[in-house]
């Protein structure tokens, strides 16, 4: 049996949160592949709102395993924290939550790192999350990171002093004017990796490698977006991980060929958090509105997200670089009230225009061109049938399945779990 994918195909914050909890009834494994703490997955049932950052979002569900995959970078005192804020909820971590030992650790000192690195940076800084991501995966490549399995070794104390003084030693390099805290909260760190060590730490690729033989049915939860990949993203605004399908490959241990379902989540309009090129960025009202009505704040760090119409032509290299089989559009109901869509569907650049997504998105040589369809009043927040949708919002989804050739199998009306139609 094919192992499904659902991965954001714009810059991160699509909903995937919110679909892989709808979809995980139909799961028994989900395994997120890659990213780290910098993920914010925001789940919203009976009333009450959960956001995730390490922990797969189908925790919640009585019989579903989750699983943090071998790509994936784990932050022992977020992971920690996360575990303890859901007490109130019951769940068997030690039955229901499995680790990759082979999962790389961020330290401290990745923390401090990633903000040195941004600090020297200057004015054209990623606008990281500062979760350590960037230079925990450096260490990966590097050949000098720590995995989740050196922890079972009684040497990994030294292991961790040895990392962490070369860390100290990169910090001086920099000619930094910050003072960074350098009390690394050993003893938090240490207490969380002892929490983490309780918990089931395996062979992940093994185990679902069993799993799917057995006949269970597994979904990865990609973090991040495409257009946050760092071969294919907006390079060097980019997050450190391969946020794309193969991501899903590498950070399971899943051949290409054993993948099902591709299911791509986009918002109806755009957004991004941090720095980089945006072709279809709002500075005007209506991108104030999409921020308001959108609640578009950072599920992790709070940062007011960036606004922007749909952008047809980065949607269309995301389809193909993935293989997206299936599509879902969140967040239609946030446009309700506009009296038109504006959909871009090609850029001008130095005065040529191109319809595909080329290796410079830099926005002062671009300029979106925009194809329009007329908007629609009606709330649709509370609207359960495919059927009962307007007019105007089933002609804007005809139009963009038309334009990716690949089906909107999935409309979110709203945050809430029930706020979901399926087609
Ligand atoms: P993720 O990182 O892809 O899981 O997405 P985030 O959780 O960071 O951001 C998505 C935000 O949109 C969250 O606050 C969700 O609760 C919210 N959301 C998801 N789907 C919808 C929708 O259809 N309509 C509205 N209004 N909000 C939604
Ligand atoms: P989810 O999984 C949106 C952005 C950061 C920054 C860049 C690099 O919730 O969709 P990093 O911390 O990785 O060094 O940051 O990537 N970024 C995200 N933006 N959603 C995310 O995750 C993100 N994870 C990282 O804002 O621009
Ligand atoms: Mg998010």
């Amino acid at each position: 049996m094919a192992i499904d994918l659902i991965l954001g195909l714009q810059w991160g914050d699509e909903g995937k949160g919110k679909i892989v909890d709808v979809l995980t009834d139909n799961y028994d494994i989900i395994a997120r592949f890659q990213g780290g703490p910098n993920a914010g997955h925001t789940l919203e049932f009976d009333g009450k709102k959960h956001v995730l950052h390490t922990i797969p979002s189908g925790i919640f569900h009585p019989n579903s395993l989750n699983l943090i995959g071998n790509g994936v970078v784990i932050d022992p005192i977020s992971l920690k924290s996360e575990i303890d804020s859901l007490v109130p909820y019951k769940i068997d971590f030690s039955k229901k939550l499995l680790i990759s030992k082979k999962a790389h650790l961020i330290l401290p000192t990745h923390k401090i790192l990633d903000a040195a690195s941004e600090e020297a940076k200057g004015k054209s800084k990623i606008g990281s999350t500062l979760k350590g991501i960037g230079p925990t995966y450096m260490d990966k490549t590097g050949r000098n990171g720590i995995r989740v399995g050196d922890i079972l070794s009684k040497n990994w104390k030294t292991k961790y002093l040895k990392l962490t003084k070369k860390h100290l030693g990169i910090l001086k390099s920099y000619n930094l004017t910050k003072k960074y805290d350098l009390n690394l909260n050993e003893n938090v760190f240490f207490k969380s990796i002892e929490k983490l060590r309780k918990l089931q730490l395996i062979d992940s690729e093994q185990f679902l490698m069993n799993s799917k033989k057995n006949g269970m049915k597994i979904l990865g939860e990609g973090a991040q977006g495409s257009l946050l990949d760092v071969d294919f993203g907006t390079y060097p605004f980019v997050t450190s991980s391969t946020t794309t399908a193969a991501g899903a490959c590498i950070g399971l241990g899943v051949a290409p060929n054993q993948i099902g379902e591709v299911f791509g989540i986009f918002k109806a309009y755009s957004t991004r958090v941090g720095s980089g090129p945006f072709p279809t960025e709002l500075f005007n009202s209506e991108g104030t509105i999409m921020a308001k009505v959108g609640n578009e704040y950072g599920s992790t760090t709070g940062r007011a997200r960036r606004c922007g119409w749909i952008d047809l032509v980065s949607l269309k290299y995301s389809v193909n670089i993935n293989g997206v089989t299936k599509l879902m559009m969140m967040k239609g109901d946030v446009l309700s009230g506009f009296k038109k869509i504006k959909i871009c569907t090609s850029y001008l650049i130095n005065g040529i225009e191109i319809d595909y997504f080329p290796y410079d998105t830099n926005t002062d040589n671009l300029k979106p061109i925009y194809k329009e369809l007329p908007g629609w009043d009606e709330d649709l927040t509370s609207i359960t049938k495919f059927s009962d949708l307007p007019k105007n919002f089933v002609k804007y989804i005809s139009f963009l399945e038309n334009a990716l050739e690949v089906p909107i199998e999935i409309v979110s009306v709203g945050p809430d779990r029930k706020q979901t139609i399926f087609k």
